[in-house]
This record gives C-alpha cells, structure tokens and sequence, in this order.
C-alpha cells in the first residue's frame, strides 16, 4: 500500500534527519581525512610541531577550536583548518580525541629537565612565576580546566609559552601573566621536563 507520495515523503524525513545532526561517522572521516595527517591516526604525532592530542580534556580541546575560530588564538594552518569545519562538529572532534590514548614523550636532556622540574615543582618567587603543578597537576595530567601537559613535543609546549608571552595565544589571562613572567631559559628548562612526565 506504500504509494510512491509516501515513499518520496519518507525520504525528505530522512535527509532532513541527516542535515539536523551530523553523525558522529562524519567527524570521524574529518580526523581520517584532514586531521590525522599531521595529528597522527591515533591522536599521538610523532612531527614535535604538531600537538599530541589524545587524552587531552574534551572541554579543553573543544574551547581551543573555538578559539582558532574566534580568532583569540592565532596560527596559520589550524586558523585555516578551523575556519572550513562546521563549529557544529567541533565537540564531536573533541570527544574523538579526548577518547584516545596518550603516548608518552621522551626527555632529550636531562640536565635542562631537572632544572625544569624545580620551576614546574616550586616556580620562581623572585619573579612571581607559580608553581605549575597547583594548576596542571604534579603529574601534568590535567583536567577539564587545566590542560594535560604530560609527554608533549618540546617544541609544542615551547611555542605555546612564548605565544602566551608574545599576545599571540590570547586564551587565558592567567598564561598570559605566566608566560610573561618565565624568562627564555626557563621555557626551555620545563618544557624539556613535562615532556618526560
Ligand atoms: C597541517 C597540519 C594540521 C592539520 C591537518 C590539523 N592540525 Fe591541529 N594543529 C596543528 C598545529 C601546527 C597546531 C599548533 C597551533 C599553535 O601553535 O597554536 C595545532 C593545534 C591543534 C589544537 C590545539 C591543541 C592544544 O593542545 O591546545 C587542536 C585542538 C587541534 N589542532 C585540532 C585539530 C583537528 C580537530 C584537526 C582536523 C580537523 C586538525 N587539528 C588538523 C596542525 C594541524
Ligand atoms: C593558575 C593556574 C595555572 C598555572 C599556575 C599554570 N597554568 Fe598553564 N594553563 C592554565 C590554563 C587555564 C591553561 C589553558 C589556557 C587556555 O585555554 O589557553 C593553561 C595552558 C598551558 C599550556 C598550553 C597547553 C596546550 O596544550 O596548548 C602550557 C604549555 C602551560 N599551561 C604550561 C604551564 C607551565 C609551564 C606553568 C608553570 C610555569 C603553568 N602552565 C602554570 C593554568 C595554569
């Protein structure tokens, strides 16, 4: 009895279903297609100048592509990438990574990384530098407002502080006057650390 008026109107509900909610599948070919290329598959990339992902608080990563988009954070290719993804997508890339494994990292000089640990441990009072760890955790893992640091590229971490230093990353006031206040070796010293932890 199904006329040909019944089907035609049972194939408009289903494309108007597709269009209200992007499936998760379309987010996943996103990562399969543009984001695991310089991400790696697995959230874990093995370029130190692109970011582990995996592991990494969902919030977190969900206020950071925002960010990209909203233009408080400013990078030439993730403003690119960002600015071509539906804004509706976003969560759903940030769920997909904050799902995945952590890979750790590994400390190439261990002399700059103990002098890093004393900085993430215990700042510098003299110039007004917290300690890491009352925000990021002793063992940089993180949470839902206070990002992962554990086992990132040196170089990631490195950029990022001198971008909060710089005014180019303008996503927290409290990184701001943190990233201001370390001096060029410090930067180096504890990003050398926390990607060993
Ligand atoms: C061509 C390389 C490239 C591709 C492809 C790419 N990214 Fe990125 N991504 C980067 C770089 C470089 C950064 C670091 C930006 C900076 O220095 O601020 C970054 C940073 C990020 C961050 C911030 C991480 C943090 O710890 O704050 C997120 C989230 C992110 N990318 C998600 C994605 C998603 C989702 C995709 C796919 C839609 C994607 N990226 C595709 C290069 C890329
Ligand atoms: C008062 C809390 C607080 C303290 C202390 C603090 N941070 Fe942060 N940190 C944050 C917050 C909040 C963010 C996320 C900011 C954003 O959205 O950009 C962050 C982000 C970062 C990032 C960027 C991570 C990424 O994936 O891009 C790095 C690197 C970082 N902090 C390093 C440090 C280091 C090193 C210290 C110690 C010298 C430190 N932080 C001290 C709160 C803090």
């Amino acid at each position: 009895m199904t006329g040909p008026r019944d089907l035609l109107g049972v194939l408009a509900c289903a494309a108007l279903l597709l269009q209200a909610s992007p499936s998760a599948a379309d987010a996943q070919e996103t990562v399969k297609t543009v984001c695991a290329a310089c991400h790696g598959a697995d959230g874990n990339s093995t370029d130190p100048r692109y970011p582990k992902l995996a592991g990494m608080d969902q919030e977190y990563l969900m206020r950071q592509l925002k960010a990209f988009a909203s233009g408080k954070r400013r990078e030439e290719t993730m403003s690119a990438i960002v600015a071509g993804i539906d804004p509706n997508d976003f969560s759903k890339l940030a769920g997909y990574y904050g799902k995945l494994k952590p890979a750790p990292g590994k400390v190439n000089d261990s002399r700059l990384a103990a002098k890093g640990k004393a900085l993430y441990e215990d700042g510098n009072t003299d110039s007004g530098v917290p300690a890491c760890t009352g925000c990021h955790q002793s063992d940089g893992q993180g949470n839902a407002r206070f990002p992962r640091l554990a086992g990132q590229h040196q170089a990631y971490t490195l950029k990022q502080l001198n971008d909060y230093k710089s005014g180019r990353r303008a996503t927290d006031p409290l990184m701001t006057t943190v990233g201001k206040r370390l001096t060029a070796d410090e930067i180096k010293a504890v990003a050398e650390y926390v990607a060993g932890l």
